[in-house]
């Protein structure tokens, strides 16, 4: 039997662009040589696209872009009777699916999602809609509300309103009591993100917040145990056990996330099985509502109350992620999670 093309994108414009070098280097020493042939397709951080037919060992050090020896221009047809890759050179490269190994704005946000789908090309994770609405804190929140999860309470502020009209703003916030926390509504990895205990520190928060994105999130500050939820299927999906992450600092930072060794993880997590219950539960239900497919870790905080988070459609996926980790305590290879992954993209038609 003839091997399955697939097609592994990494890089990509967003600030997640090195956690996606990361991931795409897990997809891609783990995937199962015998059924899969992969192609390497990067993104640079100002949007190239380059086929990459050298060493996988390159991908995470960045070097995979330096010298030109192993690339060559190339682009994703939009074209459905195409299914296909064409290289600068002329070359055209069948694609039978697509891994995007890739997180954040213009990877995770549905905007990559439409490109793969006008290719008629299967591709791992959800659609268009689904990862456009998950990727935006406050478009999600507005969703689940009519599924009664448990959220922080919120408020939701436009840059246009942070730069002309703070002080209304900043009234209208304080009904949330400080500290609160500022995130922009469509980034990750904890960028742009404060704990903010004063007005001032609200106003510079939500100065700062803008610069990442025009929507910003205001919210009440949630005390508990920071769970996380790894979700695979289609129509039916499966809920892993649950996770959990000490930042072991003032909260879930990007220093803490990729730079100091200061977090602890647990699997499982440190929380009564009652409780592990319920937050499964509420994991399946928001990955339903929100019309997920493939996959998707869901956080939450776990204290007096279950509170949802926010939900990432494209997780982390590098060997120390949750995501990867979560489904491997019940007896998955990181081989088996990306075989999954993949048939499940191929039983979906886009
Ligand atoms: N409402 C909140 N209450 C308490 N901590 C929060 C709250 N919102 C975010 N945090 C902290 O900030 C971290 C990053 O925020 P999150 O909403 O998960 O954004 P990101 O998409 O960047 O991961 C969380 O992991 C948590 O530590
Ligand atoms: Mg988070």
């Amino acid at each position: 039997m003839s091997k399955i093309n697939v097609c592994c994108i990494f890089g990509g414009v967003s600030t997640e662009h090195k956690v996606s070098l990361s991931s795409a280097t897990t997809v891609l020493t783990n995937i199962d040589r015998e059924k899969y042939e992969p192609i390497m397709l990067g993104i640079t951080t100002s949007g190239r696209w380059l086929l990459y037919r050298g060493p996988v060992e390159n991908i995470a050090t960045g070097e995979w872009e330096r010298g030109d020896e192993f690339l060559t221009e190339a682009w994703i047809s939009p074209s459905r009777n195409e299914k296909c890759i064409y290289t600068a050179d002329g070359e055209k490269l069948p694609v039978d699916v697509v891994f995007p190994a890739v997180h954040g704005t213009n990877c995770e946000d549905g905007t990559l999602q439409g490109l793969l789908t006008l290719s008629g090309i299967p591709y791992v994770g959800s659609d268009c809609e689904s990862s456009a609405i998950c990727m935006d804190k406050a478009a999600t929140k507005t969703i689940l509300q009519t599924c009664n999860i448990p959220m922080a309470k919120a408020v939701v502020a436009t840059r246009t309103e942070i730069k002309s009209d703070i002080k209304n703003l900043i009234a209208k916030c304080e009904s949330l009591e400080y500290p609160m926390f500022v995130k922009p509504a469509r980034t990750g990895s904890s960028i742009g993100v404060f704990k903010v205990r004063s007005g001032d520190e609200l106003a510079d928060a939500l100065s700062e917040a803008c610069v990442f994105d025009k929507k910003v999130l205001v919210e009440e500050y949630i005390r508990g145990a920071e769970i996380e939820v790894a979700v695979m299927g289609n129509e039916e999906p499966q809920a892993s056990i649950c996770g959990e992450i000490d930042p072991g600092s003032d909260f879930y930072d990007y220093d803490t996330k990729y730079v100091n060794d200061r977090a602890s993880y647990y699997i499982p997590a440190r929380i009564d099985e009652k409780s592990s219950d319920k937050v499964r539960e509420y994991a399946l239900e928001i990955y339903k509502t929100l019309g997920c497919r493939g996959l998707a870790r869901i956080d939450f905080f776990v204290g007096e109350r279950i509170i949802f988070n926010e939900i990432n459609t494209l997780p982390g996926f590098t060997s120390i992620s949750m995501f990867p980790r979560l489904f491997m305590h019940s007896g998955m290879t990181i081989s088996d999670i990306i075989d999954r992954l993949i048939t499940l993209a191929l039983a979906q038609n886009n």
